[in-house]
């Protein structure tokens, strides 16, 4: 399976499963932007709780939060998204279309060979409007990332939260760019989602904090069983103005390797430049030591929907005659399915919906199919990457066991109901992030 076959055959997959749609597809879409179906909203859903388990709920030293997307323009001036946050566009005179200029390498335009106007800055941030008047001081954006809204709330949870340094705040939301040219599926899109944490850390301590920041982000894919990935330092060309070092987090994905989160060490630049711009006081004062300095911050920044189409292309295999998603339990839109083994004996579907209601009450997501043969249950399953598959039988009738099939090994084992969910809990639960 060459790689460019590969991604079509997920995408296809993605459509054909309910996992991505095209967005507003009944009037032909719009460039940029997907929406993710039942199983994909799922796959997201899983991917953020691991993160926040992992970077929020198993410590104690990051708190969460959830700002708002819009907010004071002036924001956006402090952080240099006005003056500074663009990438360069050519325009071909001849078909009037638009290209990102630092993709392309000739001067002549890739869809009609037109000549290509000199380049020029293009911002990428959504603009809008707040109230009903539409003028230059109603002027508002969609955020282009979610870190500023912690930076808003510094002060603010200082303040309330009895936070030590080194501490962090944890944000998981929708970011907005208006990218010249979205590709490579939901690789770069329009509107996307953030996981972003910007940790405070004392000037001096942040090189040590950096390099164990990278380290852990490391270590939560690899606990979530992504192959394929390796770190890459950006060069100080590559490099934000204000950060002193960025490590990204490559995947190996159909169109080569990409970056799928960036760990930076932005310094001080944000608390100072919105302690500048506001007027307002954004150092920190060490209650024993009476130390008072603005912190450096050091900031993991991940994004989901490239997380989700990694984690769908290292799961995606081919086998004799199925194809099985082999996607980490603990991601999986359901963590098992409950057939009974024929669908035209009522004493076996009553029995089957019991234990299919009791899974489901235990707060796992669990599928139910009658149709068809057990086959074809099995490789349907496979497909969405459900990793156990559990049949009520004739003999669930005599001793309460049943089969749960293994999505991997396809190998299937006896065991009491108890017993299953004893060990799905095992499979699903214990992750030590
Ligand atoms: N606050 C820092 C920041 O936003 P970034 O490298 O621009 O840094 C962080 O973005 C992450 O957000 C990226 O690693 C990527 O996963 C995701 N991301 C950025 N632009 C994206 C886009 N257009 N489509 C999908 N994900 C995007």
């Amino acid at each position: 399976m060459s790689e460019e076959n590969k991604l079509e055959k997920i995408v296809s997959l993605c459509k054909r499963r309910g996992f991505i749609f095209p967005g507003s597809e009944i009037y032909g879409g719009i460039g940029g932007f997907y929406d993710f179906g039942p199983l994909g909203a799922e796959l997201k859903f899983n991917i953020k709780q691991a993160w926040w388990d992992a970077v929020v709920k198993s410590r104690d030293d990051v708190v969460g939060l959830s700002a708002a997307i819009i907010m004071n323009p002036k924001v956006w001036e402090a952080s240099g998204h006005v003056s500074g946050f663009s990438d360069p566009l050519a325009e071909c005179r001849k078909c009037r279309k638009r290209f990102r200029a630092d993709e392309i390498e000739t001067q002549k335009c890739p869809e009609c060979g037109g000549e290509l106007a000199s380049a020029r800055n293009f911002n990428l941030m959504f603009k809008t409007f707040v109230g009903p008047v539409e003028g230059t001081a109603e002027v508002a954006y969609l955020r282009p990332e979610t870190a500023a809204g912690i930076f808003m709330n510094f002060k603010n949870v200082v303040d309330t939260m009895r936070v030590k340094m080194p501490f962090g705040i944890a944000q998981i939301g929708r970011a907005f760019r208006n990218e010249i040219n979205p590709k490579d599926y939901v690789f770069r899109t329009r509107e996307f989602e953030q996981m972003e944490l910007e940790y405070f850390v004392k000037p001096g301590d942040d090189e040590q904090i950096f390099k164990e920041w990278v380290e852990n982000r490391i270590a939560w894919y690899e606990k979530l069983g992504l192959k394929n990935i390796r770190k890459q330092e950006q060069t100080p060309e590559e490099r934000a103005h204000y950060s002193k070092g960025t490590i990204d987090i490559e995947y190996e994905f159909p169109f080569g390797w990409k970056e799928i989160e960036g760990i930076a060490n932005r310094g001080d630049f944000d608390l100072k430049s919105h302690s500048v711009h506001s007027g307002q006081d954004l150092s920190y004062t060490d209650k024993e030591t009476g130390e008072k300095y603005l912190p450096f911050v050091i900031e993991p920044s991940a994004g989901v929907d490239r997380i989700a189409l990694a984690f769908l292309c290292d799961a995606y295999t081919e086998e004799d005659k199925r194809v099985v998603l082999k996607l980490h339990p603990r991601i999986a839109p359901y963590k098992a399915a409950v057939f009974p083994l024929v669908a035209n004996k009522p004493e076996l579907v009553d029995k089957a919906r019991q234990v299919f209601k009791e899974l489901k009450m235990t707060g796992l997501n669990i599928s139910w199919d009658d149709r068809g043969n057990i086959g074809k249950r099995y490789y349907s399953q496979d497909e969405i990457g459900t990793p156990y598959c559990i049949t009520v039988d004739y003999q669930t009738l005599d001793d309460g066991t049943v089969t749960i099939r293994d999505r991997d090994t396809t190998k299937q084992e006896r065991m009491s109901e108890k017993e299953i969910f004893t060990h799905l809990m095992r499979v699903l639960h214990p992750i030590d992030f």
